[in-house]
């Protein structure tokens, strides 16, 4: 089969399209025929050699597939071949078959494309987990996110305004998407380059805080991150763009009783990645085939152009979500 491999780790020109042996389902697993994935964030830091995938997972890039089942494992009984699927893989979706654990694997609902199939498990079930099974936001509380045009942050914001409408939602962006974020549903949006995010989360709130922030900066953003988290409030880490490295100050900490979460999605046990897909497929799903919620696909690259679709995530040019194309004989809009 066709894969997207790599001469070396580094920037990316070092991915090129190759031949790999097609991967054999074991007991509870499923053959994917791909048809659509997408890029994550996650699958950058992997290519520049800082991500290795789980041990036993596949070393090709790809944490999410969208397409057709073409072989049941030993045990699957749930899948039948034939069936249109989307779900997490611990690695391997940039390639025409993947091996996914049949738990994995959710529907793909008639009203959704194959592009927009492509997006939702990645980004939508760290939001989800993040913000609704953990720390369980209620409807009212208020929340911070940051990088608003991103792909976990743009499917953040859609499901803040579908599960907790009345919650207050602040989010910073860089000025080219202000506007978007504004229209995708923030109650205030913060250009993080031209302004000092906890200063104007102090005005907004009344010198409050936030109840809960969603953070993928990490280390830059630790101390204005507490500064403009509420007594009793939630900082939930998925990423260190920012560094991983930060000073704390512990007495302001436990002065205002804040907690500090982090949290990654891939390496996960198998069944515990299960249960939180079930989780969100019981909350989310719903709103996902009638189209109250619409992944948003920014663009959609042939495999063989995933260099560009890389570079387009580094310069930041996407708003959502990038798609790549794994089977062009398929419709995928
Ligand atoms: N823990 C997990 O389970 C998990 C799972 C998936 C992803 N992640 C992490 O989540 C993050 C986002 O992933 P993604 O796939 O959504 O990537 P993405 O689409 O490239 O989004 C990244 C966003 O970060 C924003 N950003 C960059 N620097 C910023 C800053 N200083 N302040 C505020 N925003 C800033 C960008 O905003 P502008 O374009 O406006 O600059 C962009 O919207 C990554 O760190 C990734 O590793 C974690």
């Amino acid at each position: 089969m066709k894969a997207v491999l790599q001469k070396s780790f580094g920037t990316a020109d070092t991915l090129y399209l190759g031949e790999q042996s097609t991967p054999i389902p074991g007991p509870g697993q499923v053959l994917v025929r791909v048809i659509t994935t997408s890029v994550n964030r996650p699958d950058i830091i992997q290519r520049e050699g800082n991500y290795p995938p789980p041990k036993g997972d596949s070393e090709v890039l790809g944490l999410e597939v969208a397409g057709i089942i073409d072989e049941v494992g030993e045990g699957v009984d749930e899948w039948t071949p034939g069936d249109r699927v989307m779900g997490l893989v611990g690695g391997g979706a940039y390639a025409e078959c993947a091996v996914a654990w049949s738990s994995h694997l959710m529907p793909v609902p008639t009203t959704m494309s194959w592009a927009e199939a492509a997006c939702v498990c990645e980004t939508y079930i760290t939001a989800h987990l993040n913000l609704f099974q953990f720390p369980g936001i209620e409807n009212g509380q208020s929340i911070l996110l940051h990088g608003g045009g991103g792909g976990v942050n743009t499917a953040a914001i859609q499901l803040c305004q579908a599960l907790v409408p009345k919650s207050p939602l602040y989010v910073t962006a860089s000025e080219h998407k202000l506007e978007r974020v504004t229209a995708l549903g923030a109650t205030h949006v913060i250009d993080y380059r031209a302004q000092e995010f906890s200063e104007v989360i102090k005005e907004l709130t009344g010198g409050r805080g936030v109840d809960v922030i969603l953070d993928h900066i990490g280390a830059a953003y630790l101390a204005s991150n507490l500064k403009s988290l509420a007594s009793n409030g939630v900082l939930v880490l998925i990423g260190v763009m920012g560094g991983v490295k930060a000073e704390l100050n512990l007495a302001q900490l436990m002065v205002r009783r804040q907690k500090i979460a982090g949290s990654v999605l891939r390496p996960r046990p198998r069944e515990e990645k299960g249960q939180i897909i079930a989780r969100f497929a019981a909350d989310v799903m719903d709103l996902l085939k009638d189209r109250q919620i619409v992944p948003l696909v920014h663009e959609i690259f042939p495999l063989e152009e995933v260099s560009q679709a890389h570079q387009l995530m580094e310069a930041s040019g996407h708003f959502g979500k990038i798609v790549l194309q794994v089977d062009s004989t398929v419709a995928v809009h």
